[in-house]
């Protein structure tokens, strides 16, 4: 997508340098920071300090880690997917970006093969991550076509989080439609919820949006449900980080009760995600795995200051705090999936119409024990 005019993607190698390079997404809103990584270690750093951060994006960084994991030594290959796959435990992206790149490197014969195929896969991950959030857009745009077509006035979406282009490789999930309605002529308007306590949504679905001049409104989270009883949103877009193969959706925290606001009041609740985002091996959204961070994340928060980041103390010190990542959504509340081959309701043989063969081939594949 484009910033200040140019286009950007969150994740490329710079053949150039010879180095794979990304947005540094802690510095946004407030700087735009491109930072070279050069290891694999500093793939997994990135991965797990939140560098990068969002299913898709997590994917595509594990590819390239894996990339430079073969240059590095194709040796210790095995050894370096496992810590790539340790980084982050729910965002299914990125145990089947590795697997992915384990097949293929093993397949390979010599070193130069080896590091000539990872390069491959790690580019067609990120390509293909671009392209599939492409098509979502393409097919999400009808839903918001038809709303407008219903009312005056602008089409009001409300979304969680940042399933925005920043989450993936470019054009993102939920935001993708959106983009594909403003470039129709189509008047949106986007609530944001700020979706503590990381603010992903007020620090950077916000800013792609202002880079996009699309109106929107940042909210506290506990105002989701205020704003839907008071008939200001006509549809709910969010993404996700794991979706089981019956339709249970788990996606940042918070979605769950967005998700019960939103059947109350009748509003459809809509998920975009890439097929990459399924878990084919899993029944029951009660299986994934929920990330637990750093505590100091709730009870702190970072903003800007003087022009200088800081991160300021909100409660106690004696007062504990837990930091659950995702929740998980039931089928039952989920309107419809938004995948690249189409829209499919939220149940297993409507998610196997779209894609027959997932199950047999086994991708991706099964990461319930990272
Ligand atoms: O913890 P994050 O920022 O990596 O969480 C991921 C997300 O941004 C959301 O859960 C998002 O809505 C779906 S990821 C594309």
């Amino acid at each position: 997508m484009k910033v200040d005019g140019s286009h950007y993607r969150t994740i490329w190698y710079n053949e150039e340098d010879g180095v794979v390079q990304i947005i540094d997404q802690r510095a946004l809103p407030f700087k735009l920071i491109v930072e070279d990584l050069p290891t694999v270690d500093d793939v997994a750093l990135a991965i797990s300090e939140m560098h990068v951060r969002g299913a898709g994006l997590i994917g595509a960084t594990a590819g390239f880690g894996m990339f430079l994991a073969a240059l590095e030594n194709p040796e210790t290959i095995e050894e370096q997917a496992v810590k790539l796959k340790a980084t982050r435990p729910t965002a299914v992206n990125l145990a089947w970006a590795v697997d992915r790149q384990l097949k293929a490197i093993n397949n390979a014969q010599t070193p130069l093969d080896k590091q000539k195929v990872a390069f491959q896969t790690a580019q067609d991950i990120a390509n293909e991550d671009a392209a599939a959030c492409k098509k979502i857009g393409e097919h999400g745009l009808q839903l918001i076509k038809d709303i407008a077509t219903k009312k005056d006035g602008p089409v009001n979406i409300l979304t969680h989080c940042n399933a925005g282009w920043l989450a993936f490789v470019d054009y993102g999930t939920a935001t993708s439609p959106i983009y594909a309605a403003h470039e129709a002529g189509i008047p949106v308007h986007v609530w944001v919820e700020e979706t503590r306590p990381r603010n992903q949504g007020a620090s950077l679905t916000a800013w792609e949006l202002q880079s996009h001049g699309i109106p929107h409104t940042i909210i506290v989270d506990n105002a989701g449900g205020h704003v839907m009883q008071k008939g200001m949103v006509d549809l709910v877009l969010v993404g996700s980080d794991r979706t089981t193969v019956t339709g249970d959706v788990a996606n940042k925290i918070g979605t769950y009760k967005t998700a019960l606001a939103a059947k109350d009041n009748n509003i459809p609740f809509y998920v975009a995600l890439p097929s990459s985002t399924f878990d084919w091996n899993l029944e029951d959204g009660n299986q994934i795995p929920i990330e637990e961070r750093n505590p100091d994340e709730v009870t702190a928060i970072t903003g800007l200051h003087n022009n200088e980041q800081i991160k300021i103390t909100l409660s106690h010190p004696n007062s504990p705090a837990k930091n659950y990542g995702f929740d998980v959504t039931p089928r039952r509340l989920v309107s419809g999936l938004i995948t690249e081959r189409g829209i499919c309701n939220a149940e297993k043989e409507s998610i196997l119409n779209l894609f027959p063969q997932s199950l047999s081939s086994g991708l991706p594949p099964s990461t319930r024990n990272v």
